[in-house]
């Protein structure tokens, strides 16, 4: 199970390399192919990218682009062919407790309830005393406002709470980038938009270097620093954009507008049909 996976600190101890160590996350010329039996896919094919600590970067782009590929690449979840990923200018070999990732659907574990949910993320931290634990697993419960769910059992909350449940869980650990993908997509978009609060309330408070994947492009803009658009076939970095949007940023602002639309035309131009949502 891929959230198994997650759990495990794989990061070999290394020296890091001078002038790669700025970035918190590096990805260099990474190119990844897929085999089947039935099919060769060229998932991505020599993709850079740098995002800074702190930094919070969207990735937009058609679906089978290969944004998924190239955040489990970035999380260690999936070897790329070419290429490499460095965190903090270490070479990135497999999960480690610092990139935490967050999928579209919360991938909580039925048989726990909530708040044993949240413990399940501390696991990562062996050295908390159980009392330390649980003080944290509360914090974070009330970061994304369901303390009075704490005893709920999975299966009796909506797709919002648990998505926020799922974020309370990757955030306990503290890790320093959280990697998110499509957490949202799911939602209704009301449900959307305060999540969409919330993430960029702790992306604030939290200095969290966040790499969030969304089909959405106004959600890109109202959350991302910078917006990186994918083109598809094969998988590659087709522009970047700044967003110097001033914080918070109301999803609904008229000032998200302008970018908004010029993504979205830049996407529909990339994917060369118009499936962007606005
Ligand atoms: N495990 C796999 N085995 C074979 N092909 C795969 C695998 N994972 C992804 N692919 C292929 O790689 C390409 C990129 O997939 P990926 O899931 O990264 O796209 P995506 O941009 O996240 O799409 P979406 O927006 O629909 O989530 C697709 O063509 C997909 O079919
Ligand atoms: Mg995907």
């Amino acid at each position: 199970m891929q959230d198994y996976d997650v759990m495990q600190n794989r990061d070999p101890p290394q020296e890091p390399v001078a002038a790669e160590a700025e970035a918190k996350l590096l990805v260099k010329g990474v190119t990844k192919w897929f085999r089947t039996p039935r099919a060769t896919v060229h998932a991505l094919e020599d993709v850079s990218l740098s995002v800074a600590a702190g930094e919070f970067v969207c990735l937009v782009g058609p679906s089978g682009c290969g944004k998924s590929t190239l955040l489990d690449i970035m999380a260690g979840l999936t070897r790329p062919d070419a290429g490499r990923v460095l965190a903090d200018g270490r070479l990135v070999e497999g999960p480690g407790r610092q990139r935490l990732v967050m999928f579209q659907e919360s991938a909580l574990f039925p048989w726990l309830n909530v708040f044993d949910n949240v413990m399940f993320g501390l696991k990562l931290v062996p050295e908390l005393t159980k009392a330390r634990r649980r003080g944290i697993a509360h914090h974070y419960l009330e970061l994304v406002g369901l303390q009075k769910f704490a005893r709920a059992h999975v299966h009796e909350l909506s797709g919002g709470m648990k998505q926020r449940v799922a974020l309370a869980r990757a955030l306990a650990p503290d890790p320093q980038v959280l990697l998110m993908d499509e957490p949202f997509a799911a939602l209704d978009a009301l449900t959307r938009d305060q999540l969409c609060d919330d993430v960029q309330r702790i992306a604030q408070e939290s200095g969290k270097t966040i790499v969030f994947v969304t089909h959405n492009v106004r959600e890109a803009v109202c959350l991302g620093d910078r917006v990186v658009l994918m083109a598809p076939r094969p998988g590659r970095i087709a522009e970047v954009f700044d967003i110097p949007l001033s914080r918070p940023r109301d999803m609904n602002a008229d000032s998200l507008s302008g970018p908004t639309q010029r993504i979205a035309a830049a996407l529909k131009a990339t994917a060369g049909v118009g499936e962007a949502r606005q």
